[in-house]
């Protein structure tokens, strides 16, 4: 597949997910609880970016503890719903539609990036793309925190599970992984499950 080929290929329906009567799973109306525990050490700091936003829950609790704050997601319904919280709530942040694999052309230079759920929706081919795309707004020395669905987590329903190792071998090159802990999304309840299995990544650019 050539660049071109990639650039123009469909993103998988991801606006579907925010159409429907009931709420994605992730789509749980508050912060996921490992951000909130990075927003209180003080981690969701200076000019921030969420990559793959979804309705903005994580971007709006670090622009309300002070972060200068963009959110970006590939779709229009999501970016729609997270300008109208960031309003009610008088939140100043920008929400924009955007794709996480070419974040370059936003022309933004951040401090930190959160990803809550993103590089696990990403195939072998993009992650590669993906983390090069992270490191063309992220500054030297800034910090990346990615949550993302484990192997930890049994069955097989939801996103592809990912290896402690892979997160490690994406990051590999350019980047200092400094943890890579256990950790849990909540999620709206599936068949009685409210919590998935998860690794939270603090990963600084070299
Ligand atoms: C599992 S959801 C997580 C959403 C949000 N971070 C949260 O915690 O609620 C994954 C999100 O990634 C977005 N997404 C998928 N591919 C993307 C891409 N190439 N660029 C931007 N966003 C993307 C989807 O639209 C969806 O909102």
């Amino acid at each position: 597949m050539t660049a071109d080929q990639h650039h123009e290929r469909p993103h998988p329906p991801w606006d579907e997910s925010y159409t429907t009567d009931d709420p994605a799973p992730w789509d749980i109306g508050r912060p996921q609880p490992a951000f909130v525990r990075l927003a209180d050490e003080g981690r969701l700091a200076g000019r921030l970016l969420d990559s793959g936003c979804g309705t903005g829950e994580n971007a709006l609790l670090a622009a309300s503890r002070g972060a200068d704050v963009t959110g970006i997601d590939v779709a229009p319904t999501a970016i729609k719903r997270a300008r109208a919280k960031a309003a009610h709530r008088g939140l100043a942040v920008r929400f924009e539609v955007a794709d996480a694999l070419d974040l370059g052309q936003l022309g933004l230079n951040v401090d930190t990036v959160i990803d809550s759920g993103v590089f696990h929706v990403f195939g072998d081919d993009d992650r590669a793309r993906y983390v090069a795309s992270l490191a063309a707004v992220l500054r030297p020395g800034g910090s990346c925190y990615l949550m993302c669905f484990s192997d930890q987590q049994p069955g097989d329903w939801g996103p592809r599970r990912v290896r402690a190792d892979e997160l490690r071998s994406a990051f590999h090159d350019g980047w200092a992984v400094e943890s890579i802990s256990a950790d849990a999304f909540e999620i709206n309840p599936i068949g009685g499950t409210t919590q998935v299995q998860a690794w939270l990544a603090a990963i600084r650019r070299s």
